[in-house]
């Protein structure tokens, strides 16, 4: 199957060699394909690089650390800092990415990159990978072959990763943490704080959800993708797949490849198709993009937010009755208790993001037992985000940067 897949990849890699070989960054789709002789394309370093790399040649300074889980798996972070000490800053910040993709969505927009901008005001910035992408992907007794390795919920994720993560951060930098979280960097980050004590919470300052997302109800396109997506995992998990996408540097080669000849088909149908219409997305970042998603995922996690959508309740993963009770002792799964997050909190949202629903917003907002929380559209006039527009959109150092800031120092004053 392997052998299958790798010629198969080289024959495509090897068709398209003589199309764009310095994968170029275009200003308009159609100019892909031709990129070599427009001099209005240019090379973008940063496609495929990886972030010490691109920290590093965006004149930054980086610091690769390892933690382990107590169940085993050995995750990476990194710890970022600027050029300015005389901006130095008593606040860390903790960057929490999303589904399918791992902590380089924080560095790789160049100057439009959140991690540059907060090590800029003199934040000390730390960037988590969870287990399963690419820079987490070791264990200490399993491989990522190994279906047990692949055996974990969003709730495990939330419960050990984010735990242990943020403890390394508290521990390390002696200060107190910012969480900022994208998509399920939120999903997870709210799952923790539900459910953590004291003694987990007191290291956070604040959380600053990205696209949250928690209530999944009355979204026709999920709602249309629930039962197939049901099945489809449910095939997954009796084949033994219990992990997909790990295998993240090859996709990455064959989708850049394929790309740069179908850059529109590639743009409709894998990013505005999943995450919403977009009036944000440069085309200079099509292969940018492509060149980190996706990432490693679990079976699990993907049907677990099946489960979301299905039971329009923000619960922990359902095993079936006879496993719940063995789990949980009960059975159906516990939900998450949001009254119980009483850190201040503040959800930035788009319009057109294919997650977004008022109604789930609103609920979500409302049940939050925070004194302090704020919510915002982004950006706050016109052209409403989409999902992928709060990593990749060209104007995102005045759409969201600066009213999250403001967000920040309100919190840290108090
Ligand atoms: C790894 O394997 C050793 C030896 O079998 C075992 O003692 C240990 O508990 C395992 N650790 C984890 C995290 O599974
Ligand atoms: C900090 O130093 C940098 C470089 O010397 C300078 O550009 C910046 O304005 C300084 N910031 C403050 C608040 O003094
Ligand atoms: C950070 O904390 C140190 C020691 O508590 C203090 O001297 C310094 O003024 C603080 N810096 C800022 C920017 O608040
Ligand atoms: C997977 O994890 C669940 C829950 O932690 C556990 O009950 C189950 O035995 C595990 N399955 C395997 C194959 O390790
Ligand atoms: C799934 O893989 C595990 C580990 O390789 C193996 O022990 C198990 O028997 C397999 N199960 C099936 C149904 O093939
Ligand atoms: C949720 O937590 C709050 C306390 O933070 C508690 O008063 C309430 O009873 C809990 N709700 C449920 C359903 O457990």
């Amino acid at each position: 199957m392997t052998t299958i897949l790798a010629t198969l990849t080289f024959g495509l890699i090897l068709a398209t060699s003589a199309i764009n070989p310095k994968n170029n960054a275009c200003p308009k789709f159609n100019q892909y394909p031709l990129a070599t002789l427009n001099p209005k394309c240019y090379v973008n370093p940063d496609v495929f690089s990886d972030v010490v790399q691109v920290v590093t040649r965006n004149g930054y300074n980086v610091k690769t650390h390892s933690v382990v889980t107590d169940d085993g798996y050995i995750l990476t972070l990194f710890e970022i800092w600027g050029k300015f000490k005389n901006e130095s800053k008593n606040f860390t910040v903790f960057l929490q990415h999303g589904l399918l993709v791992h902590s380089g969505v924080w560095v790789i927009t160049g100057r439009r990159s959140l991690a540059f901008y907060l090590a800029d005001l003199g934040y000390k910035v730390w960037l988590g990978n969870i287990r399963g992408t690419l820079y987490s992907q070791k264990h200490v007794n399993l491989t990522v072959n190994d279906p047990k390795y692949w055996n974990f919920t969003l709730d495990t994720v939330a419960a050990k990763d984010i735990k242990t993560q943020l403890r390394f951060v508290a521990k390390t930098s002696g200060l107190k943490i910012h969480y900022i979280g994208y998509s399920m960097g939120t999903t997870i980050g709210l799952m923790f704080l539900a459910s953590s004590g004291q003694e987990d919470t007191k290291s956070l300052q604040s959380a600053s959800l990205f696209a949250p997302v928690a209530y999944l109800n009355n979204i026709i396109a999920l709602q249309l993708i629930e039962t197939p997506g049901y099945l489809f995992t449910k095939m997954l998990t009796l084949l033994n797949i219990t992990g997909l996408f790990y295998q993240e540097k090859l996709i990455h080669r064959v989708l850049v490849s394929v790309c740069k000849r179908i850059p529109n088909v590639c743009f409709e149908l894998l990013i505005e198709g999943i995450f919403g219409k977009s009036t944000h997305f440069s085309s200079t970042d099509l292969l940018l993009y492509f060149g980190y998603w996706p990432g490693g995922v679990s079976v699990n996690q993907i049907q677990h937010y099946l489960q979301l959508i299905k039971s329009r309740k923000f619960q922990k993963f359902d095993y079936g009755p006879t496993e719940n009770l063995k789990e949980y002792g009960t059975e159906n799964p516990p939900t998450y208790n949001l009254s119980r997050i009483k850190l201040p909190v503040c959800l930035f949202y788009g319009e057109n993001d294919a997650f977004y629903k008022k109604e789930n917003l609103e609920r979500l907002y409302n049940e939050l037992g925070s004194s302090q929380k704020c919510k915002y559209p982004i950006p706050d006039q016109t052209r409403d985000y989409d999902h992928v527009d709060f990593l990749f959109a060209n104007s995102i150092r005045t759409d969201l940067y600066p009213i999250l800031t403001e967000t920040l120092a309100d919190v840290e004053t108090k």
